[in-house]
This record gives structure tokens, C-alpha cells and sequence, in this order.
């Protein structure tokens, strides 16, 4: 969470919001800016979006140097004193992670008086002290390496060197962007293609030494590397909204052709080719967190299903804490479209180093999931915006599929593939509002399915409350009756998935239980007969679970424009979770 950005070169100001701004999805509820300007270093820090920030902001062209923060607060609340940059004696500096140790490191600072809450202000002040004791700013960063316990991405400027800018990283991302006139770093590559689209990719403790006509990256011993460079290729326009109105809706539209694109990249001539062989493990573990945990139970019903694969889905968060009963037929899967999620890369390392087989399934380029996982395989769906995911969701679903079908190469499912992207096309089309306009009056909601419905249930419940504000939970409709039955009166109501044709007449008994108590219901459905107050119809297909997820998506975001929310940023989320 939290992004930084640094730039030395032209107009620095200007170009470092753009970075900034394209990293808010990171975090919002406080950003700041330190430039150099006449010698002086002038910080400006706002609570709120950074629109609040740019209200008052000197856009002075002539300033070369600048560094920014977007925040989503760990350590103290979203003020202005905790908003970063944090200046200690001559160090200004921007910080993304998590200092595990900054209490008992504040204990030898004694010297300084701290003002914020912050573990990011501890690390300025050490690195100040050093520096006062050493005088040489590479030295000093290959110290603090060994001092910090944690996680940062840090941007840093010393009073003392008024033409230069140092930055280093732990396990929080960080990239180089550089042309010849200009050298932006930043969290992530939406940040810096306004700049460029070539960028080094940076490792743990890399120390970087930026000025504006040259970049020196050294290794903890201060040894000089060469990185490998690395081109960005799809256009800076994957970062506009392109006419609509929040980028979720953008994104939603374009599932169709993320579809499709999968599809093209692995199917031919109706042979599943280029994809991982899953056939030799006898277990597989998929692991992830939030929506991604819900993709990876639809990738457990189809390996399942279809390559009759045992397989079990975990939260990351718990993976890593729990007791794991390997065997050497084991395969972990982790699937992440940041490729930044904290608890994600710390299960893949449990399973990295157990031995075991593993792969990941990651939206971003290169990051360091991806790069931390055995084999990976790219889900293609661009750069997502938006902090509630869709179409990096349904992406991942499909890989989960494809995969089995590689096991099992199912004639009747590969040729229906084909159709799925103009189906979704027309259920993007519909009008979700009147339904929308029911699920808006209520303040409790429960999602309801069985087996693959109660998967996607999962995930409409999610995607409803994380944008509107609604509580609601996603249940396994059979286990209604053993407690939770007792909430069904005429202040809840009822969203229940009811397409799969092996189960769905179970789901029906229970929507009747459910409706004479009192509660209304809505059924997402493929089922003609009438068991519901309102029903929102599905055509019957092989891959139901494709189509189904649209009208939620869409359900969702309706819900939350009239609840008038902030439907790409809703409150106290991030899209990048790089904390535990
Ligand atoms: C919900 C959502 C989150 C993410 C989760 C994992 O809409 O986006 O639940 O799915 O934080 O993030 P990644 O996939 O980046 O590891």
C-alpha cells in the first residue's frame, strides 16, 4: 500500500503528480510533495485525495527535483503530521512498507524530537544521524539495509546534496524509469510511462544514486550492477478511463476482449497449447487473498471437475501460519493481479522453500510474485484501476479453467468458449438499475449459493459491499438452516445464485424457506419457474460461471452509484495490500 514517486529532470512538479496521480489506486487518504526550490526543500502534504494536495500547488516549472507520497495509513492516522514526506535534520524522504522495528530503533534517537506517529519518520531520522557520522549517502543506505527490519520502498533528498536523489528497496516494489533527459522512480509502471516506457526493475537492497544526467545502481556492498532493461509495450492509454464514467466500468467492458485474448494465446486449433501441465500432481493448493481466493475456488470446481485433481483453496493470510502436510505431488498455486500482495508472496515462499512445485497466477508484469514463483503464467487483463477487480477476476478464473482443460481437454467446453465473449457483451449490455434501485434500500444483504453458485456468491457479496457500503455476507445456502436462518425477516434481503442445474432445485427449497420469513429475494438465475420476488435471468450455458459474474459485477457498481459512493476508490481500501 502506499505509492512513492521520484523525478529529477524538467518540470519536476508536474511529473511527479502525474506519477502520483496514477498511483492513488496504492492509497488515499493523505499525500504530500518535498522539491527542492532555490536551494530550499519545501514540503506540501493534504489529508484526503491528492486532488486536495494539487488545490494550492506552486506547479513552478523550473524545479528539477521532487518526491511524493500517496498514503494509506499503517501507523497513525491520516493527518497532515503523519502524511509523508518526513524531514529530519537534512533528510526528506517518502516511504512505502512497513517497519517492523521503529520502536526500539526510536530508542537510540534520542537525540531528535519526532513529531507523527509514524515508523516512516524514524527511518529520516536514522538515516540523518548516519549520515551526520558519515557523510557519504551510499554508505550510509548500505548501513541502514542492515538496521531496518521490514518492508520499504523509500525516496530520499539530503539538504547537503541539493542535485540528487537516492533511493532503496525491501520487499516493497520499486522501479527505475529513465530517458535521457529524465529518471523517475515509482511503485509501479502506471506511474512513470508519462515519462518513459523503458524502466529496470530493482532487487532488495539495490541502493540508487539518481542525478539528473546519470543513474548508479549498487548492490548492499556498494558494488555497481547492470540491470536489464526492460520495455513497457502496451500504450500509456490503458491508464484512461476512455469515456466511462469510473474505470470499474471501463474495466467490466473489457472483459469480453480479455477473453477472447486468453483464449487466442492459448487455444489453437482447439488444442489447449503453452499452458502449465498440471496432470502429474496428485494435490493442488491455491492460494491467495480476497477475490483472487474466490477465482481460485471457480479454478477448484473446474480441477475438479475436469481433471479430477484434488484441490484446496486457502487465504493466504492463514496459509502461512498454518501446519502443511506436504507431499512431493503437491503443487501451490498463488494467484495475485498485483503480484504485490504481502500475504500471498510470503505463503509462495513457504512453498518455495518446501521444495514444492510453484505457479503463479499474476496480472502485473514482473512483479515480484511473479518473479518469486517458479513458473508463472500472465492473466493479460492490463493494468486494472480500479480497486475493486473485475476483469483481472475473471481472468484469473479462466487461466484456472484452461488448466484443467489441458488435463482434460473437454470437446463441448473448448468450442462453447469461443461464444463466451459475445454472450458477456450482452449481459454487459443490460440495464441493471431497477435492481440496483431494490438492493439500495437495504442495509443487510445475503448472497446465497450452492457449490460453484456459492463461489460466486462469494464474490458478488464482496464486490457489492467493498463498493457500496452494504453489509452482506456470501452463505452456502444449505447451511442456512443450521443458524443463520434466524436472521431472515423483512429487513433482509436475499441475492441468491441459483444456476447450476446438478443442485439448483436445493437452492430453490431453500429460497422458499426464505421467503416465508419474510424476506425478499432476488435469484441470478437460469431458471424459469418463478421462486423468487425478483429474478434477474441468465441463459443456460456449459460455462455459466462466465456470464454469471457480469450481471454481479455490474449489480454492484449500480448499487454504489446511487449510494452516490466512490465506486474506484472506496474507503479505507488500497489496491496493492503489500501489509500483512
Ligand atoms: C476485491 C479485491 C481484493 C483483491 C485482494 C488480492 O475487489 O480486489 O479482494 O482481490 O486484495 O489482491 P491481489 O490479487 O492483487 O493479490
Amino acid at each position: 500500500m502506499c505509492g512513492i514517486v521520484g523525478y529529477i529532470g524538467n518540470n519536476a512538479i508536474k511529473n511527479t503528480i502525474t506519477g502520483l496521480k496514477n498511483l492513488e489506486y496504492r492509497g488515499y487518504d493523505s499525500s504530500g510533495i518535498a522539491y527542492i526550490k532555490n536551494n530550499k526543500v519545501i514540503i506540501k502534504k493534504e489529508v484526503g485525495r491528492i486532488d486536495n494536495l494539487l488545490t494550492n500547488l506552486d506547479y513552478d516549472n523550473s524545479v528539477n527535483i521532487a518526491i511524493a507520497h500517496t498514503r494509506w495509513a499503517t501507523h497513525g492516522e491520516a493527518n497532515k503530521t503523519n502524511a509523508h514526506p518526513h524531514k529530519v535534520g537534512k533528510i526528506t524522504l517518502v516511504h512505502n512498507g512497513i517497519i517492523e522495528n521503529y520502536e526500539k530503533l526510536k530508542e537510540d534517537l534520542t537525540d531528535y524530537s519526532l513529531i507523527s506517529d509514524t515508523d516512516t519518520e524514524v527511518i529520516a531520522a536514522l538515516i540523518d544521524k548516519l549520515y551526520n557520522k558519515y557523510s557519504d549517502m551510499k554508505l550510509v543506505l548500505s548501513k541502514v539495509t542492515n538496521l531496518l527490519k521490514g518492508s520499504y520502498a523509500l525516496a530520499i533528498i539530503n539538504d547537503d546534496i541539493k542535485d540528487k536523489m537516492f533511493a532503496i528497496r525491501k520487499d516493497s516494489p520499486l522501479i527505475v524509469g529513465y530517458d535521457n533527459k529524465s529518471t523517475i522512480i515509482a511503485s509501479d509502471i502506471p506511474a512513470i510511462l508519462h515519462v518513459t516506457k523503458k524502466y529496470y526493475l530493482l532487487n532488495n537492497y539495490d541502493i540508487l544514486e539518481i542525478s539528473s544526467n546519470k543513474l548508479n545502481i549498487y548492490d548492499k556492498d556498494l558494488n555497481k550492477i547492470v540491470k536489464e532493461e526492460n520495455t513497457y509495450d502496451a500504450d500509456s492509454t490503458t491508464i484512461s478511463k476512455d469515456g466511462y464514467e469510473h474505470y470499474m466500468l471501463k474495466e467490466i467492458n473489457e472483459e469480453p476482449d480479455i477473453f477472447k485474448n486468453i483464449l487466442d494465446k492459448y487455444i489453437i486449433n482447439d488444442k489447449i497449447v503453452d499452458i502449465y501441465d498440471i496432470s502429474k500432481y496428485e494435490n493442488i493448493e491455491i492460494v491467495a487473498c480476497g477475490s483472487a481466493t474466490h477465482a481460485g475456488l471457480i479454478g477448484k470446481y473446474y480441477i475438479e471437475n475436469l481433471a479430477s485433481i484434488k484441490t484446496s483453496v486457502y487465504y493466504a493470510s492463514e496459509y502461512r501460519y498454518q501446519k502443511h502436510i506436504y507431499n512431493q505431488k503437491t503443487l501451490v498455486i498463488v494467484i495475485s493481479q498485483s503480484g504485490e500482495t504481502a500475504d500471498t508472496k510470503e505463503a509462495l515462499k513457504i512453498a518455495n522453500e518446501a521444495n514444492l512445485d510453484t505457479l503463479a497466477i499474476v496480472n502485473v508484469y514482473k512483479s515480484s510474485i511473479a518473479r518469486l514463483a517458479k513458473n508463472v503464467i500472465y492473466t493479460h487483463a492490463k493494468i486494472e484501476v480500479a480497486v475493486a477487480t473485475t476483469k483481472a477476476y475473471m481472468a484469473q478464473c479462466l487461466i484456472l479453467l484452461l488448466l484443467a482443460l489441458k488435463v482434460n481437454p473437454d470437446k463441448t467446453i473448448i468450442n462453447e468458449l469461443h461464444n463466451i465473449p459475445n454472450i458477456m457483451k450482452k449481459y454487459i449490455k443490460k440495464d441493471y438499475k431497477e435492481i440496483a434501485s431494490v438492493i439500495s434500500n437495504y442495509d443487510h444483504i445475503f448472497y446465497l449459493g450452492r457449490l460453484v453458485d456459492y463461489y460466486l456468491a462469494l464474490e458478488g457479496s464482496l464486490k457489492l459491499k467493498e463498493i457500496s457500503y452494504i453489509h452482506s455476507e456470501a452463505y452456502p445456502a444449505g447451511e442456512l438452516k443450521h443458524g443463520t436462518i434466524s436472521l431472515m425477516d423483512n429487513n433482509v434481503l436475499v441475492i441468491a445464485i441459483v444456476t447450476d442445474n446438478k443442485i439448483k432445485d436445493k437452492t430453490i427449497s431453500n429460497i422458499k424457506e426464505i421467503t416465508a420469513r419474510g424476506a425478499k429475494v432476488i435469484a441470478i438465475t437460469n431458471d424459469n419457474r418463478e421462486f423468487s420476488d425478483y429474478k434477474v435471468l441468465i441463459e443456460d450455458n456449459i460455462l455459466i460461471p462466465f456470464i454469471t459474474i457480469i450481471p454481479m459485477q455490474l449489480i454492484a457498481y449500480e448499487v454504489a452509484k446511487i449510494k452516490k459512493c466512490d465506486i474506484d476508490k472506496p474507503r479505507n481500501l488500497a489496491k496493492s495490500v503489500t501489509v500483512e
